[in-house]
């Protein structure tokens, strides 16, 4: 079914009440391949297309446009399977955090650091998700994607997918074109646990557990978080608004004469990435409120909307930030979320 005018406010977690000139679920490949048929007469071909997972990367600054399809497409299927691996396929409109504790509950290692990442199944390719020592590229193996104009289904590799810092093709060279529908992982029976994050290791030792599981890992990721980052279902936000900067050799050595302390990264080539959190607590900007919008106050890094604020006024935050840390500190933060 296609409804018109339909408010987006359940459907991102940053909580923006617009409205899309279209919309319409997909619980399978078949359903969302009868969206995209009846869009010729229900929508027309003009309106763009706007695939929605679980709305937690978007910050709807307008009224869309577009004919938004949001993806429901469930189910978790083991692929292959041995005496040490196994290939699960998973639905891209399967909640990532649920993803992940089916694992964890299993046992099999590979994604306990990225629990309770807010999203969908399917986004997780898409910007290469990422925490606590932890990405999405080590795991994945494959995806399936409904190619728009053909309405075929294309396979990519890990190769293909060109993933880099929370990015992919689908973000680059291929944007707009695949609707993807499923994604494999391949986890480990024999899980090699990853506490290299140091934050892990000590809430690890926290839970006084004997032995270290990925069921242990996965409890301290989720403590940590909780203790740090707003639940969207209290208070609006988008997770990490903006990426962590990588900066030049030159424009660090100045940092560090001010500020010794400074967390950084090092890159390849001498370059040297930081904790844009870090610079904007340091600006002076964590916990400060403006209007109905803010920048959280147990870390630096995520905007809340309080309530009733509006896309806008939620950028012009970030544009704000963005000039105050290119002035005081001469580095160029980009936005992490995508905007609409
Ligand atoms: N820091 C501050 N003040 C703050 C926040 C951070 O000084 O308000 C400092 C911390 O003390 C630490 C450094 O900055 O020295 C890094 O902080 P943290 O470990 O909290 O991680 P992050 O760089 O702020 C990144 C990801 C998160 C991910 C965490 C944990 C990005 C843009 N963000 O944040 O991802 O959960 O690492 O791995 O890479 C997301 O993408 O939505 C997200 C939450």
């Amino acid at each position: 079914m296609i409804e018109h005018n339909i408010s987006l406010k359940p459907y991102n977690t940053f909580g923006i009440d617009v409205k899309a000139k279209a919309f319409g679920r997909f619980k399978s490949v078949d359903e969302l391949k009868d969206l995209l048929q009846n869009r010729l007469s229900k929508v027309g071909i003009e309106t763009p297309l706007f695939v929605l997972g679980g709305g937690s990367n978007i910050l709807l600054t307008q009224d869309l446009p577009f004919f938004v399809l949001k993806n429901e497409i469930s189910g978790i299927e083991i692929i292959n399977e041995t005496e040490t691996s196994v290939v699960l396929k998973v639905g891209s409109g399967v909640e990532w955090h649920s993803f992940v504790r089916y694992t964890v509950e299993k046992g099999w290692g590979g994604v306990e650091n990225l629990s309770l990442i807010p999203g969908s199944v399917g986004a997780s390719p898409m910007q290469n998700i990422g925490a606590y020592g932890a990405e999405l590229k080590d795991t994945f193996v494959s995806l399936e994607a409904l190619h728009i104009d053909s309405a075929e289904i294309h396979t990519f590799n890990k190769e293909q997918c060109q993933f880099g810092y929370r990015e992919s093709v689908f973000k680059r060279a291929l944007k707009n074109q695949y609707v993807i529908v499923s994604v494999s992982y391949k986890l480990s029976k024999n899980p090699k646990i990853n506490t290299t994050y140091g934050a892990i290791q000590s809430e690890i030792e926290k839970l006084g557990v004997n032995e270290i599981t990925v069921e242990a890992v996965s409890q301290a990721v989720m403590n940590i978080r909780r203790s740090k980052l707003p639940d969207p279902k209290v208070l609006g936000n988008a997770g990490s608004f903006f990426k962590n900067p990588v900066v030049s050799k030159s424009v660090f050595e100045q940092i560090l004469k001010n500020y010794p302390d400074v967390p950084h990264y090092p890159q390849e080539q001498g370059e040297e990435k930081l904790a844009a959190g870090w610079l904007i607590e340091k600006a002076g900007w964590k916990g400060k409120r403006i209007g109905n919008c803010g920048v959280h106050e147990k870390q630096a890094l995520v905007l809340v909307n309080y309530g009733g604020a509006s896309g806008q006024e939620i950028y012009d935050l970030s544009a704000l930030i963005i000039a105050d840390i290119e002035s005081k500190f001469g580095v160029s933060l980009e936005r992490e979320v995508n905007i609409f």
